[in-house]
């Protein structure tokens, strides 16, 4: 069996870790502070449909895919999923008309979103705010992604440098940063959120168009009555720095929040935390043999394969456990074609 070396201890490298050793290959993930990337700010939707727009047709493909692998992938590592469905909703007319176009598209590509009511809304999720109207997302659900890469982290072991030997395979699930020659093939998309600890969560996400800009509140399971986690994002933002918290995007947070479920007033503030999303040009991860080229550029390398499962931007929670997969098919065979969608050799 090949040795193979993974590099980056998010919820990707480690699914792609734990598959690959759990069909019996040695591997070693390197990684100085593992789980600290964009799996430590992901709110963990497992939700296609929410987050799909026009010209993500395979995206909602892969999703729905790897929605499908999660309830036994996630019964394994014994974490639980909330799995009352997402609400998508819109807070003005404006807000609304947005949400039945997303509705509009998903029902033509075969996806359920049953169209509600304002009133109907409520009746579901009785916290909501003045929303005009939305639709629901049954088969969509939600995880602790914190949760998640605890539970994998314990499966594989993680270092903080690379051990001295070879390796036959090298897989780069390093988020936002990829090593030369492959640096622009991702790029940094801010995303800030916010966690909070309220007494009265929601029952289930509930994703919003406030004003035109999106908000989603994804509560995580807990007992009745009892004070749950609950997550608050995303903004979005190109930028060049480093990824920090602002006061404008937490101050657009809180506010799109508090208008699609005003009891979160009453919520203790835990954490604000920003993070970079791994983003491509196509919006597509990058998963498979990667562009001619080693890492760096430099020296003769040794000889080992790389593959790349990079790039994952909105949907590394999401797309994990099928990027475990695909991975871990190409390095059992390595004559196998890639996913022709996440080839990344379709970037040179
Ligand atoms: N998938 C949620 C986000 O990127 O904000």
């Amino acid at each position: 069996m090949p040795r193979v070396r993974v590099r980056g201890a998010g919820i990707v490298g480690l699914a792609c870790a734990d598959e690959l050793a759990r069909r019996g290959h040695e591997v070693e993930v390197v990684d100085a502070r593992p789980g600290s990337g964009a799996s430590r700010a992901a709110a963990g939707m497992l939700s296609p449909s929410s987050e799909v727009w026009h010209g993500e047709e395979v995206l909602l493909g892969l999703g729905a895919e790897s929605r499908a692998a999660w309830p036994a992938w996630a019964a394994r590592l014994g974490v639980p999923l909330h799995t009352g469905g997402v609400l998508l909703v819109g807070l003005d007319a404006g807000d609304l008309s947005q949400v039945e176009r997303q509705a509009a598209l998903l029902t033509r590509l075969g996806a359920a979103a049953e169209p509600l009511g304002g009133r109907e809304l409520r009746r579901l999720e009785p916290g909501l705010g003045r929303v005009t109207g939305g639709a629901l997302l049954r088969d969509d659900a939600a995880v602790d992604p914190r949760a998640v890469v605890a539970a994998l982290h314990e499966r594989v072991e993680v270092h903080a440098d690379p051990g001295p030997g070879p390796c036959d395979v090298e897989v780069w699930a390093t988020g936002a940063w990829l090593p030369r020659p492959w640096r622009h093939l991702v790029r940094g998309v801010r995303g800030e959120v916010v966690r909070l600890r309220c007494g009265d969560p929601p029952c289930r996400t509930v994703r919003g168009w406030v004003a035109g800009a999106p908000t989603y509140v994804v509560p995580r399971p807990g007992s009745p009555g009892t004070a749950v986690e609950v997550v608050v994002g995303a903004t979005s933002e190109e930028h060049d720095g480093p990824p920090v918290p602002t006061l404008g995007g937490v101050h657009r947070l809180l506010d799109g929040a508090r208008l699609l479920l005003p009891g979160l007033d009453r919520a203790e503030v835990v954490e604000v935390l920003a993070r970079d999303r791994p983003a491509t040009a196509d919006g597509l991860p990058l998963v498979g043999p990667a562009p001619q080229g080693r890492p760096d550029g430099t020296g003769p390398g040794s000889g080992a394969r790389h593959l790349l499962a990079a790039g994952h931007h909105r949907h590394g929670v999401l797309l994990a456990p099928l990027t475990a997969r695909l991975i871990a098919d190409l390095v059992d065979d390595p004559a196998a074609d890639p996913h022709p969608a996440l080839d990344p050799r379709r970037t040179s």
